[in-house]
């Protein structure tokens, strides 16, 4: 005889120790990316209206940042910038002065041991917020791959030790590949943002980077919320292009791209906790609707649960102190 009462599923829950025994997921600080908005100037601590506990940071805060997120155990992060000023072609991007670029540099004699990733996009320092070149009213895909690829090099000769394109360019992880080796850094790895979605979660970052398009929108060139499949084709040719790691951006309401993508896929997948994802939480918790710190858990495990190897989320910093205070149990 099988099933009830012979078996009972409850045996296994009843205890806080046979719940960690026979945990399948858990959670680490060396799980997590932390994103951090710079912006240049001294004493510069804008927090983001939409996003609390996140802010702009001048250099010198980035230094205390990166020294907490390091000794908490975190082992990258993440780097946007804010540049002093926009024009069409996003020069700041591949300005070796650049704001990134003297981050990076920062953050490297802060903390050796943490990995630096470095968003290559264009829509930080362009004047339109389009992630590329515009023509008219489109985005030329090809003018935009040797802007990106420019801006990976000179993040690489800035001492980043991976660089992640976030256009949605048709080939550039390619360009960026060619490019890198060109100069030298055929040792740089590349984190494709490989399946990126055109999402409305990403509305508090545009206010953090203050990268909104000033026309139209991203749907021309990020992915259609309702893909999964051609989700795993846009992986495969990252993959074929070069790409070492890929990731599924936003997480939460993409996780069965993220299971689909760890089945199909060996390489390390990452997943993009998003701005709106964070924003939601925080909201709900100020108004004392949710628990913040379980909810944030939940929603962390649930992540690695579904494929993440890693998780680049604003809440890395509180997660691993909750962490720290036993809150996998
Ligand atoms: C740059 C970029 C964006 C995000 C990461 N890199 C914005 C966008 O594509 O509009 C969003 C991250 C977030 O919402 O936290 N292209």
């Amino acid at each position: 005889m099988t099933g009830f009462p012979i078996i009972r599923m409850r045996r296994l829950r009843d205890s806080a120790a046979i719940r960690r025994m026979t945990r399948e997921t858990t959670l680490s600080p060396a799980d997590f990316i932390y994103p951090m908005f710079v912006t240049h100037g001294r004493d510069i601590r804008n927090e983001i209206g939409s996003m609390p506990g996140i802010s702009q940071l001048s250099l010198d805060h980035v230094i205390t940042e990166v020294s907490e997120a390091n000794e908490l155990g975190i082992p990258a992060v993440l780097l946007f910038g804010i540049p002093t000023k926009k024009d069409p072609f996003g020069e700041e991007a591949y300005d070796p002065q650049g704001i990134v670029q003297e981050a990076i540099r920062i953050v490297k004699q802060t903390a050796p041991d943490m990995a630096v990733i470095t968003d290559v996009c264009l829509c930080e320092y362009t004047d339109h917020g389009h992630c590329g070149v515009v023509d008219g009213d489109t985005i030329d895909n090809d003018r935009s791959l040797e802007l990106l690829a420019r801006a990976a090099v000179c993040q690489a000769e800035a001492g980043a030790d991976i660089v992640a394109p976030s256009a949605m360019m048709d080939g550039q992880v390619g360009a960026i590949r060619t490019a890198l080796n060109a100069a030298g850094h055929s040792e740089t790895p590349i984190m494709g943002y490989s399946a990126k979605y055109a999402s409305s979660f990403y509305g508090p970052f545009r206010e953090a980077a203050e990268s909104t398009p000033q026309f139209g929108d991203r749907r021309g060139y990020q992915m259609d919320g309702a893909n999964v499949r051609q989700a795993m084709r846009e992986i495969e040719l990252d993959i074929e292009e070069g790409a070492d790691m890929i990731m599924v951006k936003p997480a939460l309401a993409y996780l069965d791209v993220l299971t689909r993508a760890r089945q199909r896929f060996d390489l390390p997948l990452a997943a993009y906790n998003v701005s709106g994802e964070y924003s939601m939480v925080k909201a709900a918790a100020e108004n004392g609707w949710i628990d913040e710190r379980r909810v944030a858990l939940e929603i962390l495990t649930s992540i690695k649960r579904a494929g993440a190897d890693m998780i680049i989320t604003y809440h890395a910093k509180d997660a691993a102190v909750w962490l720290s205070e036993n809150g996998n149990s």
